[in-house]
């Protein structure tokens, strides 16, 4: 089937801030044959593409002089290994929440604490999603991506990613450069939960439940996600805006001691991570608002449209944000999602 280029496209309905902002050129991949109809036509018209999945983790500021290409490759296939390992691969455009409910149908297990993290099968591993306690890279295999420099398929292994917290090889060091048309997952016909994380024991035992079933447990990470996170399609979001800072064990025992209450967890050696929100909340900016770019009034690291913010109006008010944080406690936060232009 070849691809159908449209002109002039409004990317409202394709990115959850719901910024009303247009690409000059637009279509939806359904399959990975099309993907050479896609390089041929940007070397044809001498433009760029820009490929997107759900459109959760961006912050498009302007209209867009590109080649918008919506990744909505689909199909998804278990294969039983020994020992209960079960190989599951899911298409790149296959929506991620649907994904890891429908391998719970199938008695397979290993994705619950990542249920209700919104966006795409093939944009999961480009920020390497986490929630709870497990990371995307801690139960991939492998992916397949379509390469737009060299328009050859390319196979990566978990370890070929240069997976890190909330970023990849795709992010960082490649950015644009490949579409990820499919993703393998090593889970397991076994549930062993992780409860460990972010107070879902205490959750589990407040609700009297001390074995949970998966369904249980993810159910239950919807229902803390869903009191801390804005749904988008109620209110515009790209989930944490912020990155939650890594920095030296020495400048964190030097924050603690300025700030007994901080919030600190230990990181890879030598390192701890700070909680964004909470230096962002403690400065007062929760449920602030300028216009209709603001603060998620239950959580701080969100940032929200109200209705009519631009991606600029957002990315001022992440400004002032960061130089507020970088005053108080001498920390840059990072941004998240993915800006464009
Ligand atoms: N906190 C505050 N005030 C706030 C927000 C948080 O004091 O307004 C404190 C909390 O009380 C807690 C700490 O900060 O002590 C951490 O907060 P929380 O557990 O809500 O998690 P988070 O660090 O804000 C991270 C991820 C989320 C993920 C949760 C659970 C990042 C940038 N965010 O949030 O991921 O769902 O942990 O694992 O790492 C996302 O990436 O979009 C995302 C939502």
């Amino acid at each position: 089937m070849s691809l159908e280029f449209h002109e002039n496209v409004s990317l409202k309905q394709y990115n959850s801030f719901g910024f009303d902002v247009s690409a000059r050129f637009f279509a939806v991949l359904e399959s990975a044959d099309q993907l050479n109809d896609v390089r041929a036509f940007a070397h044809d018209n001498d433009i760029e593409v820009l490929f997107i999945g759900g459109g959760s983790n961006l912050v498009l500021a302007a209209d867009l002089d590109q080649l918008v290409v919506v990744n909505r490759i689909k199909g998804v296939q278990i294969v039983d290994g020994q020992n209960g390992e079960v190989l599951v691969t899911a298409g790149g455009g296959e929506e991620w929440h649907p994904f890891v409910r429908w391998t719970l149908e199938q008695g397979v297990y290993g994705l619950e604490n990542l249920s209700l993290i919104p966006g795409t099968v093939g944009a999961a591993p480009i920020q390497n999603i986490g929630a709870y306690g497990v990371e995307i890279k801690d139960r991939m295999v492998s992916l397949e991506a379509f390469d737009l420099e060299t328009g050859t398929q390319v196979c990566f292994d978990c370890c070929d990613c240069q997976f890190e917290y909330r970023d990849s090889l795709f992010k960082s060091r490649f950015p644009g450069r490949y579409l990820i048309t499919s993703v393998t997952f090593a889970l397991s016909r076994e549930f062993r939960p992780i409860l460990h994380y972010g107070g879902i024991s205490q959750q589990l035992e407040a609700r009297g439940i001390t074995s949970p079933e998966p369904v249980q447990l993810s159910d239950l990470i919807c229902e803390v996600r869903n009191t801390k996170l804005p749904q988008p399609g109620l209110l515009g979001n790209a989930g944490s805006f912020f990155k939650n800072p890594v920095i030296s064990v020495q400048q964190a025992e030097q924050l603690q001691k300025d700030f007994p209450q901080m919030v600190v967890f230990d990181d890879k050696p030598g390192c701890s991570k700070l909680a964004a929100g909470w230096l962002i909340d403690q400065l007062g900016w929760k449920g602030r608002r300028e216009g209709d770019a603001g603060v998620y009034e239950k959580q701080a690291l969100v940032l929200v449209n109200h209705g009519e913010a631009t991606g600029a109006d957002i990315i001022e008010l992440a400004g002032e944000i960061q130089a507020d944080v970088y005053k108080q406690y001498g920390v840059m936060l990072e941004i998240e999602p993915r800006c464009y232009p």
